[in-house]
């Protein structure tokens, strides 16, 4: 039995100001707008500048995050980010952002699980505000795809964008109507051959060669990701109903990871939840990895599309392979 319930308290997010679309990218490899819109429903992205980093971002969708909430600096006791592209390899993303912050003391801490981070990150969260060790976390997926990305691969280079999305998982005081239900994480690593970044760690430190062979770049074998992002997503979001004794029509907003168009239609259409009832925004930032569901939460909740006291369901998958669900009322 947890001590106390966890909420979602609030959503901030930030992206590049740089935009680029599909005719841009038909000028850097062989690929149309035509392929990228049928294929994967992503028309723009916004791309991080030389001198831009995860931490700007996610620094500005931290503050307008706390701006939004009842949520004072002074009342945050954990940062929890959510990141494979930070600012360094170390120290830790969430500390460069402590500082930035003004939180001197405030335990601050990564998670690496590609794009279901944001998932594992309000998962991990969660567990510290129900037993008490923390009364605020500010939880971030930020990623910066853009800047290992494979210029000449047309089979990845045109899914990423960048961008930051935060949120704070607090609290719930008596009376609240927000509450994290439940949360589900799982991950299978005998797949992470099938997604991931080759050189730049103790496996294949930084070289002339990884550099030349391009090796600090994503690799992935995308329908074979593809097959297994509509399979775990289902299972994950079904398992998480079934365990709380819930169906898909107690759901109001399925916020699945923005990967691609057809994954989440396919997503919907095994879990017989019509289209309306999906937040989709991949066609304006493309996937942002461990940002695309604050993301879209920070946007559906500004719009007052999400509105407080609605049921909505998250899932995401990425590498590792690692991929989770969040059910929770607004
Ligand atoms: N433009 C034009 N043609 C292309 C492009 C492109 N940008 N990319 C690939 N093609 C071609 C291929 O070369 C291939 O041509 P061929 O038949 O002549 O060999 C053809 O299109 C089909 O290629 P597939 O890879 O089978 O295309 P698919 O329909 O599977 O779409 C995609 C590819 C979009 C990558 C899809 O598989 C996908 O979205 N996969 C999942 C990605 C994902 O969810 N990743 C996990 C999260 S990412 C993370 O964690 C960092």
């Amino acid at each position: 039995m947890a001590a106390y319930h966890a909420k979602l308290s609030a959503f901030g997010s930030s992206v590049p100001k740089k935009i680029v679309n599909n005719f841009d990218l038909e000028k850097i490899v062989d690929t149309s707008d035509e392929w990228i819109r049928t294929r994967t429903g992503m028309f723009e992205r916004h791309h991080a500048t030389a001198d831009e980093a995860a931490s700007d971002f996610a620094h500005e969708a931290a503050v307008r995050a706390i701006e939004s909430s009842q949520v004072r600096y002074k009342d945050i006791d954990m940062i929890i980010v959510a990141t494979v592209t930070g600012d360094y390899p170390f120290p830790s993303t969430s500390c460069v952002i402590q500082r930035k912050l003004g939180l001197k003391g405030v335990p601050a801490f990564d998670v690496s699980a590609g794009c279901a981070g944001f998932i594992y990150a309000v998962h991990t969260a969660k567990s510290f505000v129900e037993s008490g060790a923390a009364r605020n976390v500010l939880v971030l997926g930020v990623e910066m795809l853009t800047k290992i990305t494979n210029w000449n691969d047309r089979g990845t280079c045109v899914l990423f964008g960048d961008g930051a999305g935060a949120t704070i998982v607090s609290r719930a005081n008596p009376g609240d109507i927000s509450r994290i239900i439940d949360s589900l994480v799982e991950a299978d690593g005998s797949q992470g051959d099938l997604l991931y970044q080759a050189a730049g760690g103790s496996r294949m430190p930084a070289s002339h060669e990884s550099v030349s062979k391009n090796l600090h770049t994503i690799y992935m074998e995308g329908n074979k990701i593809f097959k297994n992002a509509i399979k775990s997503m289902q299972a994950s979001s079904e398992a998480l109903l079934k365990r709380n004794k819930m169906e898909t029509v107690d759901v109001d907003w399925i916020v699945p990871h923005q990967a691609n168009l057809r994954i989440i239609e396919g997503l919907a259409s095994r879990m017989k939840v019509p289209m309306n009832k999906v937040i989709v925004n991949i066609e304006k930032y493309g996937n942002t990895s461990s940002a695309t569901i604050p993301i879209a939460m920070d946007e559906a909740v500004r719009s007052k599309k999400i509105r407080r006291g609605d049921i909505v369901l998250l899932t995401s998958f990425g590498a590792g392979l690692t991929w989770g669900s969040v059910l929770a009322r607004y």
